[in-house]
This record gives structure tokens, C-alpha cells and sequence, in this order.
């Protein structure tokens, strides 16, 4: 969601919050702002819109301190009043926030009458409250703070600055992401490695209900009732070159050809040195314990534990069941005896599914999280981690996370199968699958210009669209849609094929392009039917098939995979319908409308 950014003691902290805030602004990207003191003045800066739009407001706004906010909108919308950071009454406080204040309104009332607030903003309810304590009611700025957060509830990452003093931030946090990068001579605070890279790759991890003091020369962690916690540093193994662009025109499609490499990453990560795979043995028993597995996630990673449930439940013999997480935090069905919850999320840091974690641990549930992000809060707090291997994603619309997630669960479902002597799992030679895999989504790759070509007739002005398919193909039918609709805006649905003549046809009229994935030998002839059923009905369809089951007449044809591992090569295909639909509308690939990457807020 939102991004923050802050510095202590550099003089060039102006370029240092914006090339900060220009790689956080994947987060969110609806207005932004820096506050920047140390030099001859202080500088508050906001722009509604993207960071080039704050970046030329910035001309010699100079000084040592800052702190800097990309939002994307919760309470109130996106303009320059309720852009980040917010002031006290009197302006001396200076904060940014990323979260949800949940008593906002009751804070408000309780203790603010009489003060003025620019915009509609939880955050500026927060500021206004500790300038209240500060300077109303005479407290030190630390006691201030800390009075506030004993009030607040909710979720949040704080970064506060009392504009008299130069030489400290103030950070706390509550199930929002916050992280301290150590500098040379000088300290910063950031919601993501990544904004701070360039800097540094120490940190500092913060838990939450932590209170920091950041200065240039010292970090001070304690909690709320300022007693002291130690805290030691650790390195990222994050590399500057990850995270750029290089000459692609935009991070989707660079991300889209990484595929065949994360796939021979992840290999190496869950092979030995004869090829053997290993998963550490703690996670294989965790599988071997439980009665039923609950795959937790939302969005694309829900996909991806739809698209690995068939090989989890034929490898490991075991039931598996999928939950949406914003739906299981309130209210968890009937589990089986023994469960197990796996967490799959590219960021690790969904506050959905870390609603879910925090409600397993709660209930001694086992857990597994499979993340892109290590040391991320649902790595942190679930009793076990694998990692993707994808390296960084940055676009908002997740392509290798997807395809590495099936891809690792592939390695735990083989593990657990082998362990147990499960045949299937013996005769899975998943890294030979997975080389193919590999070369399958290259030759993919390679046809971009056809795939381009199909999809300006098809979509270029369309206001709908279907994917069909059924088995796998509903089920990467389901994401192939999801990565359309958010980028390219059209109105589209995964749809289980033989699904459509129980009502939906009725939508299907004159030009409704309808696009169809065939990759299974027993279901391909039964989606074939409903092809013709909606061709018959004015449908202008595309398909997408493996070769095993290909027509001459099909107008993408992939090389054919073992079939667990279909969806990986299935996905890519609509990944690029999806990039080139949303090109030739003439649409921002990599930010699209109403969106962050990293969803952080319930
Ligand atoms: C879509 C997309 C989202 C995320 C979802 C969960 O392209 O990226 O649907 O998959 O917000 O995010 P993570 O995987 O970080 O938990």
C-alpha cells in the first residue's frame, strides 16, 4: 500500500527521500509528499499524482532530515490536503503513516475539539494528537508519542518528526512493515528494503508495538513503556541491479521473461548435488503431521494454491482446501483435527493473510508461509518459510511470483511424497519437469510478436472478455483473467467451461471475445464443445493449447509439460495477452488504477 521513507543526518536528504520514494512508489502511487528540515528552512512538499510530479516541486528544497510518503488513499481522496506528511495544529509535529487508524473518529472527539484539520486523513488525527500532548498538556515529545500509541488502535507505521529538532525520527509500528537501514554517518527508515538500497544493505528489523529513536549516529529501539530492547543488524542480500528496469520499457514484461531463469533458480535452491531434491526436513514432517492443508492467500497467490492443490493433495495423499484470507480472518470454518495452514504471498507482508497467521498461532495451528520476501511478517511469524527465488517483483501485477509458487510447491509436494513413499511422487521427476518447463515458457517468449498481433484485434477496444478452460485450465482461466482485468480494465472471467450454459452464455453476444486453454487430454474435447457453443453465438474466440491436444486451427500452441506443472506454462500466454492488450489501450502496464503492490491495509 502506502510507502514511507525517512533520513537522519545526510545532506543530501532531498534526493535521497525521492529516489527512496520513486522505488516505493509500486506501493501506491495516488499522491505523495517529503518534509525536509536541517537546512536554512524546513520544506513541506505534496503532489497529487506520481513522484516525477513531487520530484518537480523539489528545486532547493534542501536540509540533513526528511521524511517522505507515497499513499495509496484509505480516508479521504487523493488530493494534496490528504497527501503524507501531515502536520500538528500548530505544525510543529510532522508525520507519515501507513495503515488504518481504526479509533480515528473516537480520538477525534475525545481529545481534538477545537483543532483544525486540512483534510480527511486518520493520519492527521494521529499528529494532531501527539502535538496535543506535547503542547497542550507539556510532555517531551518522546512521552507524546508514546501516549498516542498507547490510544491508537489499529495498524500502522509511524514516522514522526518534531520540526524543532533536526537530529531524531520517531518510528513505531503495528502490523504495518517498517524497517531502520544503517548508514554511514547517518540512518534512514523505510516500509521496504528496496527504497533503500542505494544507501545501505544494513538493517534493522522493528516489532511490532516498538517505539524507535532514529538518530545519525545511534538506533534505539524500546516499547511502549520505554523499556529497552536489543536489536542486532542484519545484511539484505538484495542487489541494485535486481531492481531496475534495465532496457525494458516496463518491469511486467522484464518480470514475464525471468520465468525460465526463476524456474532453474528454484531448482538449485531445492536440489543437492546430485540432483536430489530437499526441502528442510522440519517443513516435510509438518506436512507428514496433518490431517488437511489450508492454503491461505488472496488475489494471484490464491491462484497459485488452486493451481497446486490437484499435485499437493495426489503427491503428499493429502486434502487440501483453500481459503480466501480476508474471509478466514473473521470467521474460520470447522477445521479437521490436525491442520496445517500454508500461507502463500509473493510480498509476505498481506495483512489478510497475516490476520489468518495471527489467528493460527492464537489456535497453535502449524504454518508454512511461501513467500518472495525474507524476514517478511508472515515469514517471520509462521513457524516455517520456503522461498521463491524469484527475486524482486516490482510491477503491481504479480507474473513470477505466480509461477514460482506452484513451482515451490511443487518441491514440498515431491518431498512429502517421496518421504512417504508415495509412487506418483517417485516416478515426479520434477527437475527434469521443470527444465521443460523452462524451455517451454522460452519458446513462449519467443512468440510475443504473434501473441501481440492476436491480441490488438481481439482486445484493443473491447469492454469484456472470458477466459474458459476446466481442471487446471479453470484454474489459470481464474488468474489469466485477474491479470487482464487489472491492468488492461477490461471486465473479465475465469470461467470453468462447461459452467457457462448454466447462465452466463447470456452474455456471450455479437464479437464477446472469449478465450480458451486446452492443455488436458481427457477435458480438452469437453472444452471444445463449449467453444463451439459460444462461437455459435457470435464469440470471437482465441486458444491456447499444449501441443498434445492442439488443432492446426489453434492460434497459440505451447510445448506440452507434465501436467502438475501445466498452469506455470499455461500462465505465461495470458500473462502476455494481458501486457499487450493493456499497451495497445494505451494504459501504464507496471501501475495501474487503484492498486499497490504490496496490500497492507485489511
Ligand atoms: C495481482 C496481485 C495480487 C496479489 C495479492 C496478494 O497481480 O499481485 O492479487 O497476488 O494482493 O499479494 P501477496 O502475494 O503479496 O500476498
Amino acid at each position: 500500500m502506502c510507502g514511507i521513507v525517512g533520513v537522519v543526518g545526510n545532506t543530501n536528504a532531498t534526493d535521497i527521500l525521492i529516489q527512496g520514494l520513486e522505488k516505493l512508489e509500486y506501493r501506491g502511487y495516488d499522491s505523495a509528499g517529503i518534509f525536509v528540515l536541517g537546512g536554512t528552512e524546513n520544506h513541506l512538499v505534496k503532489a497529487v499524482g506520481r513522484i516525477a510530479e513531487l520530484s518537480a516541486k523539489t528545486a532547493g528544497v534542501e536540509g540533513t532530515t526528511g521524511i517522505g510518503h507515497t499513499r495509496w488513499a484509505t480516508h479521504g481522496k487523493p488530493t494534496e490536503d490528504n497527501a503524507h506528511p501531515h502536520r500538528s495544529e500548530t505544525g510543529r509535529f510532522v508525520l507519515v503513516h501507513n495503515g488504518v487508524i481504526e479509533n480515528y473518529l473516537e480520538i477525534k472527539e475525545e481529545y481534538l475539539a477545537g483543532h483544525h484539520f486540512k483534510g480527511q486523513t486518520d493520519t492527521e488525527i494521529a499528529v494532531h494528537l501527539i502535538g496535543k500532548f506535547a503542547e497542550e498538556d507539556g510532555l517531551s515529545v518522546l512521552e507524546a508519542f508514546k501516549k498516542a500509541l498507547h490510544i491508537i488502535r489499529g495498524s500502522y507505521a509511524f514516522a514522526l518528526i518534531d520540526s524543532e529538532n533536526p537530529d531524531v525520527i520517531y518510528v513505531a509500528k503495528n502490523k504495518s512493515p517498517l524497517l531502520i537501514g544503517l548508514g554511514e554517518g547517518y540512518n534512514m527508515v523505510c516500509s521496504d528494503a528496496m527504497a533503500m538500497i542505494r544507501e545501505t544493505n544494513q538493517y534493522m528489523e522493528i516489532h511490532d508495538q516498538e517505539l524507535v529513536i532514529v538518530k545519525a549516529d545511534s538506533v534505539e529501539v524500546q516499547d511502549y513503556d520505554g523499556n529497552r530492547r536489543e536489536r542486532v543488524s542484519y545484511t539484505a542480500e538484495l542487489d541494485l541491479s535486481d531492481i531496475g528496469k534495465g532496457t525494458y520499457p516496463y518491469y511486467m514484461l522484464k518480470e514475464i521473461d525471468e520465468q525460465p531463469t526463476v524456474m532453474r533458480k528454484l531448482i538449485q535452491a531445492y536440489t543437492d548435488e546430485a540432483g536430489q531434491v530437499v526441502v528442510d526436513p522440519a517443513i516435510i514432517k509438518a506436512v507428514q503431521d496433518a490431517d488437511r492443508i489450508y492454503i491461505l492467500a488472496a488475489g494471484t497467490s490464491y491462484h497459485a494454491g488452486f493451481a497446486s492443490k490437484k499435485m499437493l493433495e495426489e503427491l503428499t495423499d493429502t486434502p487440501v482446501e483453500l481459503g480466501i484470507s480476508s474471509e478466514w480472518g473473521y470467521g474460520m470454518p470447522l477445521l479437521s483435527k490436525k491442520p496445517l495452514f500454508i500461507f502463500i504471498s509473493q510480498s509476505g507482508e498481506t495483512a489478510d493473510s497475516r490476520q489468518v497467521l495471527v489467528k493460527a498461532n492464537e489456535m497453535g495451528i502449524p504454518s508454512l508461509t511461501v513467500t518472495n520476501v525474507p524476514g517478511s511478517t508472515l515469514s517471520r511469524e509462521a513457524n516455517h518459510t520456503m522461498l521463491l527465488h524469484a527475486g524482486p517483483e516490482i510491477a503491481v501485477a504479480s507474473t513470477k511470483a505466480y509461477t514460482a509458487q506452484i513451482a515451490a510447491l511443487a518441491f514440498l509436494a515431491k518431498a512429502v511424497g517421496e518421504a512417504n513413499g508415495n509412487e506418483k511422487a517417485k516416478a515426479f521427476d520434477l527437475v527434469h519437469e521443470l527444465s521443460i518447463v523452462a524451455q517451454s515458457i522460452e519458446s513462449t517468449l519467443s512468440e510475443k510478436e504473434t501473441i501481440d498481433a492476436k491480441v490488438r484485434d481481439l482486445l484493443e477496444t473491447t469492454r469484456n472478455a472470458f477466459y474458459i478452460g476446466r481442471g487446471q485450465d479453470y484454474y489459470v482461466a481464474m488468474e489469466a483473467s485477474l491479470k487482464l482485468k487489472e491492468i488492461s480494465y477490461i471486465q473479465c472471467e475465469g470461467f470453468a467451461a462447461g459452467e457457462l450454459k448454466h447462465g452466463t452464455i447470456a452474455l456471450i453476444e455479437e464479437g464477446t471475445p472469449v478465450l480458451a486453454l486446452l492443455s488436458d487430454p481427457v477435458l480438452a474435447n469437453h472444452t471444445r464443445g463449449n467453444i463451439q457453443e459460444v462461437a455459435a453465438r457470435g464469440a470471437k474466440v482465441l486458444t491456447i493449447a499444449e501441443e498434445n491436444v492442439a488443432k492446426d486451427t489453434d492460434d497459440i500452441v505451447l510445448t506440452t509439460v507434465h501436467p502438475y506443472l501445466s498452469p506455470i506454462s499455461m500462465v505465461v500466454p495470458t500473462q502476455l495477452v494481458a501486457y499487450f492488450a493493456t499497451l495497445h489501450r494505451g494504459l501504464d502496464v507496471d501501475k495501474p488504477r487503484n492498486l499497490a503492490k504490496s496490500v497492507t491495509v485489511e
